[in-house]
């Protein structure tokens, strides 16, 4: 599905990935975790074309991606929710929704689309007219998700959608991602919370200072790097 070789990134003189090699296969779920600065969201960045590819190849069904715009990115079937869970404050939640269906064409498919986010969070549909900077924290993640959900993706960059939730609502979430494995959807999950995006993925990559200094499946959670520095011993 997503197939990144050799990739050099970075912004302006600044180089922040070393060569990353990462995959991620169809139906998979694929975590990306490690310290602050590593370079995690850098990764996702340069899929987007918001870092700068200086080397190396982004591969996507067999076709390369690197440097490509970003409604062809959609097109493709590529949705990305960014760190910090960013929705349109001033709109509707509804309309919120509607941007994220903004490719598809025909109002019924947008209107099944929309019934599909509620029925996933059913927070949203008791606010759908309301304007989106009240929604809480959870709520906006859920909105930020639920747009991305819009376009039908066949593979999700999420970059560190857990974060500031409260434990009860980081479980919700994580349930939500591997239900959203079990419809079909790949999923590139940043993640802080090291021990849950071990658990939930079929495949980690833990990057330090641009490269990827371990990768693994489940049993990685015993390796003592993670123990260590992430686990707190
Ligand atoms: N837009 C930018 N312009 C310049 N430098 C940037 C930009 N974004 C990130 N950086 C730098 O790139 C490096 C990697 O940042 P990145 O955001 O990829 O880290 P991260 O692993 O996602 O960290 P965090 O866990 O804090 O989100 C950092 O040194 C950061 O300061
Ligand atoms: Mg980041």
């Amino acid at each position: 599905m997503l197939r990144i070789k050799d990739l050099e990134a970075g912004y302006d003189e600044l180089n922040v990935l070393k060569g990353i090699d990462l995959e991620v296969k169809a139906g998979e779920i694929v975590a990306l975790i490690g310290p602050n600065g590593a370079g995690k969201s850098t990764v996702i960045k340069s899929v987007y074309d918001l870092a700068t590819v200086t080397g190396g190849s982004i591969n996507f069904k067999g076709k390369d991606i690197t440097g490509i715009k970003t409604h062809e990115l959609l097109e493709l079937g590529i949705n990305f929710v960014t760190q910090g869970r960013v929705v349109f404050g001033e709109l509707q939640v509804k309309e919120n929704l509607e941007i994220g269906g903004d490719l598809i064409k025909d109002r019924d498919i947008v209107e099944k689309k929309l019934g599909a986010v509620y029925a996933k969070f059913p927070a949203l549909k008791e606010k759908e007219n309301t304007l989106a900077y009240t929604l809480s924290g959870g709520q906006r993640q859920q909105l930020a998700l639920g747009r991305a959900l819009m376009n039908d993706p066949s593979l999700l960059l999420l970059d560190e959608p857990s974060l500031g939730l409260s434990p009860k609502l980081q479980k919700e979430l994580f349930k939500t991602i591997k239900d959203l494995k079990k419809d079909g959807i790949s999923i590139l999950i940043v993640e802080q919370n090291a021990k849950k995006a071990i658990e939930i993925a079929d495949r980690t990559y833990l990057l330090e200072n641009g490269s990827v200094a371990l990768t693994g499946g489940k049993e990685i959670v015993k390796h003592k790097v993670i123990k260590s520095v992430y686990l707190g011993g």
